[in-house]
């Protein structure tokens, strides 16, 4: 049965002819039947074309932290926009901004731009300027935007190609890459203690940086295993490795200072993008004085003519200022120890194997095994088609995480206690429905 009622079908077919496969994003589209128009959002919630309402959990990809449309957001943006957009100087907001996630985060320094591709492209040039080498390691599993020299190993490259584990390839997720571009890029399996130190003490003066989602945020939210991330941050420190954590999605989510507050850990560059705008355009790279300090007019290239741009900024000083003054994580935090505990309740009794994985304002499941997922190779091991199934039924009920297991449930403020009891009530009928 397609997801699609008669109104969402007729724009979707409108979108088709004029966008390659009607989305604008190739993760967007979930087939002819099954992708949706949406025509509002508000809160929690999204309305479909035919006004159809979901309980949202796939927020955007992750950067809905507060609610679609909260007021106060959109407020800021449409007050800053009458004075005009971009001006190709600093403005006022963009100060406070800075300001604002450099005291959160407790980076020293931070230059904005508009998404995490941009971002994590620019961190990667910094890294490469600041050491003078040009290699780099990354996880599999782990995606760090559209930028050709990340796009290796992340969840959607071909399992087949990523080779063992004591030698992994490192697989094109696309066609479209220079062969030669794969020399560069290191992919190791997440939480691997030994493959990590035996690259890094062989290899450590050819390579410029690690790169981490330090919670794989695009396979299955897998948890880094006690001490990994400090082995990381050991290893490059001893080489004079540029350590990026990528909180693109951890960023503003996990805790108002991300991973590196969540885990206690410093690296030298952290890029976010998504929570930080509440849904608008803005990103940011951030990093420690002696790093950032590495971009220099004229020698090392940071740019953009929307860098900073008053839409997005004014959305950022608005999400900061709610993030700063409210208690949004922890309320978030809430909703998802319950979602958490209520839907491993419920799979428990259902008899199906599974682990719920990730944090509470962004948790995963892993269906089909009892063994928490250590890095991605695990997670295709399990269920996938089974996890499709049960969030196929939840889609069909109103309740919307994605239907690909890779990506985590995202949660918002705006979600209520109702909204947390009315979605474990539809997981239960979609368990045994899915069961069926
Ligand atoms: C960890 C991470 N890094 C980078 C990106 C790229 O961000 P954007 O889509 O804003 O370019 C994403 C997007 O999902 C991401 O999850």
């Amino acid at each position: 049965m397609s997801l699609q009622g008669p109104k969402t079908k007729e724009f979707f077919e409108r979108a088709a002819k004029v966008i390659p496969y009607g989305v604008n994003s190739n993760f967007r589209y979930w087939g002819d039947e099954d992708t949706l128009v949406i025509r509002r959002g508000e809160g929690a919630y999204v309305w479909d074309m035919d006004g159809k309402r979901y309980i949202d959990y796939r927020l955007g990809f992750g950067p809905i932290i507060l609610g679609h449309a909260e007021p106060r957001v959109v407020k800021s943006v449409q007050e800053a926009i009458t004075q005009g957009t971009t001006f190709a100087w600093t403005t006022p907001l963009e100060v406070e901004v800075a300001e604002r996630i450099t005291r959160m985060t407790g980076m020293d320094k931070v230059r904005l731009t508009n998404t995490g591709s941009e971002a994590t492209m620019h961190a990667l040039r910094i890294a490469r300027a600041h050491t003078n080498r040009e290699k780099f390691i990354k996880f599999e599993g782990c995606y760090h935007g559209q930028v050709d020299y990340f796009m290796y190993s992340t969840a959607s490259a071909d399992k087949r190609m990523l080779g063992s584990r004591r030698s992994p390839i490192s697989a094109p997720t696309t066609s479209g890459i220079p062969k030669d571009i794969a020399k560069y890029v290191i992919n190791l399996p997440f939480n691997d203690f030994e493959r990590l130190e035996e690259t890094i003490e062989s290899q450590w003066n050819e390579i410029a940086a690690v790169f981490v989602e330090p919670v794989l945020g695009n396979a299955a939210g897998i948890f880094p295993l006690p001490g990994y991330l400090e082995k990381i941050r050991e290893l490059t420190a001893k080489h004079g490795i540029v350590l990026v954590f990528d909180e693109v999605k951890t960023g503003f989510r996990l805790a108002n200072g991300g991973a590196q507050e969540y885990f206690g850990i410093q690296a030298d560059l952290a890029t976010y993008a998504k929570a930080l705008g509440n849904g608008f355009p803005v990103a940011a790279i951030a990093g420690r004085e002696e790093v950032m300090s590495t971009i220099e007019p004229g020698a090392v290239a940071h740019g953009g003519t929307y860098s900073g741009n008053t839409a997005g900024v004014a959305a950022a000083a608005a999400t900061l200022a709610i993030l700063e003054e409210e208690p949004v994580i922890e309320t978030i935090n809430q909703r998802g120890q319950a979602l958490m505990e209520g839907i491993d309740e419920i799979l428990t009794e259902a008899g199906i194997p599974h682990v719920v994985t990730g944090a509470p304002s962004m948790f995963s499941l892993f269906i089909g095994s009892d063994q928490p997922p250590r890095d991605f190779r695990d997670y295709l091991a399990g269920d996938g088609e089974l996890y499709e199934e049960i969030a196929m039924e939840l889609i069909r009920r109103g309740v919307q995480p994605d239907a690909d297991g890779r990506e985590p449930w995202f949660l918002c403020y705006a979600l209520s206690q109702e909204d947390v009891a009315e979605t474990l009530s539809v997981f239960n009928e979609a368990v045994k429905a899915a069961k069926k």
